[in-house]
């Protein structure tokens, strides 16, 4: 039975009528994972305008790794605000981005000599990746997966998987961009299993080299070393190498897209680290920023200067509070052991999470890396027919009931953890025992009912 006391049905009245006024004033085509207006948020929890208290499983689409508004991201950004708000660093440098730049260096996987550029967001970030990856190689390819998500811009929707909502309407997308089948094991392209199939879909690029794109044509292999928005996919653990070392016998780069997986996630500063891969380009967005908007591009540095001077850059990229919050995001890492925490938190996940599937058809398959952990819902565990209807009433029921979820995957069946990674054992149980409430309401088994004081 659900514990989180709310003090009005949801949405409350409050957020019903900004609800209205959203809907004169903003386009459709933002969406809302729920219909509940923020007022406040600390560390795990959020608060809406008519007062009532949520866990968050969402953390702000896993930017939140370190906790609402941490005392020390906050105390950096009053100190920032104190001395300049913006300059540009392309007419007056500042200290803070080129510390964050050496300390990217240093925590990236790769004991290489190294760069990192910051920009405003992960699209923003991954178009920068392909421009460097094009203008060292000089080749036009990029190679992109099946399931992947990079972003909402032109470049990074071409390199998208997902038709609905993201793609579909929007063409002609930027080309050279050609897409292979991910290691996505629960739906394998090739109806083959794990390690019988000796990972045939990173052997395959080989084929692919002949049968789609000429090896000399492509610049880069772009991929997700967990899938976000494609539903927390963690491929095989010797998958990467087998890609890594394809692409380099064909002076290929690799470009690790580490805007969701990155910044402790998986129990490992980068996911890349958990494969043992080191990637020629890794970018990273979300989290570094500790809520404010950053993300980074990290390579190998004769890699990051193939650009020419002036190539890269934009007005508000790197920006002055961003730099210092995600300095003191980096230090919390370091002081915290949030590391582990992802680790213990994604193993209190899948206890209970494997029991629900002992338990009820619906829960397909339980899965992920470290804190990245998700639940796929199918119609049976035979048929693995995507059940999406019943994915979006748990999510309802559950931020009806005081937890903040959000849904992921192809088929909009996966529920996704990205929670807080400071939230206490006592909050973590609450939410669980929340989601676990919510898939017997749509199993059709007793429910329990919200509590309101
Ligand atoms: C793996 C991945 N890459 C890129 C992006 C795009 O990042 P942004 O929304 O900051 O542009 C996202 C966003 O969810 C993502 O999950």
């Amino acid at each position: 039975m659900p514990t989180i006391p709310l003090r009005t049905p949801i949405p409350g009245p409050k957020s019903k009528a900004l609800a209205e006024r959203r809907a004169k004033a903003v386009p459709r085509g933002l969406s809302h994972g729920t219909p509940i207006y923020v007022a406040k948020a600390k560390d795990a929890w959020l608060e809406d305008v008519d007062g009532n208290r949520y866990l968050d499983f969402a953390g702000g689409i896993g930017c939140i790794n370190v906790g609402h508004r941490r005392d020390e991201v906050v105390d950096a950004v009053k100190a920032q605000l104190d001395q300049f708000l913006h300059t540009c660093v392309q007419v007056t440098p500042y200290e803070s981005y080129i510390r964050l730049a050496e300390r990217m260096n240093d925590v990236t996987p790769g004991k290489f000599a190294k760069k990192t550029i910051f920009v405003n967001s992960g699209a923003e970030a991954i178009e920068n990746a392909v421009k460097i990856a094009r203008a060292y190689t000089k080749r036009p390819g990029i190679i992109a997966f099946e399931d992947a998500f990079h972003g909402r811009t032109m470049m990074t929707l071409a390199l998208t998987s997902k038709t609905h909502p993201y793609k579909a309407g929007f063409a002609p997308f930027p080309s050279d961009v050609y897409r292979i089948p991910y290691a996505y094991c629960y739906r394998c392209s090739y109806s083959l299993k794990y390690p019988a199939c000796d990972l045939y879909c990173a052997r395959h690029l080989e084929d692919t080299f002949k049968r789609v794109v000429a090896n000399e044509e492509v610049a880069a292999v772009i991929a997700e070393p967990v899938l976000g928005e494609g539903g927390f996919v963690a491929p095989p653990p010797d998958y990467f190498q087998v890609l890594l070392d394809l692409c380099h016998r064909y002076g290929i780069l690799f470009i690790a897209d580490e805007v969701q997986s990155g910044f402790g996630r998986t129990g490992a500063l980068f996911a890349s680290e958990r494969y043992g891969i080191e990637p020629d380009i890794l970018v990273s967005a979300k989290s570094l920023g500790g809520g404010l908007p950053l993300a980074a591009v990290t390579g190998r540095a004769e890699v990051m200067d193939a650009p020419g001077i002036g190539g890269l850059g934009g007005t508000f990229a790197g920006n002055p509070l961003s730099c210092v919050a995600a300095l003191a995001v980096l230090e919390l890492f370091e002081r915290e052991n949030l590391l582990a925490r992802a680790n213990e938190l994604g193993e209190r996940f899948q206890r209970r999470a494997r029991e629900w599937q002992r338990r009820w058809a619906i829960i397909g398959d339980v899965r992920g890396l470290g804190g990245m952990q998700a639940i796929e819902l199918v119609q049976s565990q035979q048929s693995r027919t995507p059940a999406a209807e019943e994915t979006k009433k748990i999510a309802q029921f559950c931020y009806e009931h005081g937890l903040i979820t959000i849904t992921a995957g192809s088929y909009s069946n996966v529920i996704r953890v990205l929670v807080p990674l400071v939230i206490t054992n006592e909050q973590m149980d609450e939410a669980l025992n929340v989601l676990e409430s919510a898939i017997a309401a749509v199993c059709d088994e007793k429910g329990a009912v919200a509590q309101f004081v």
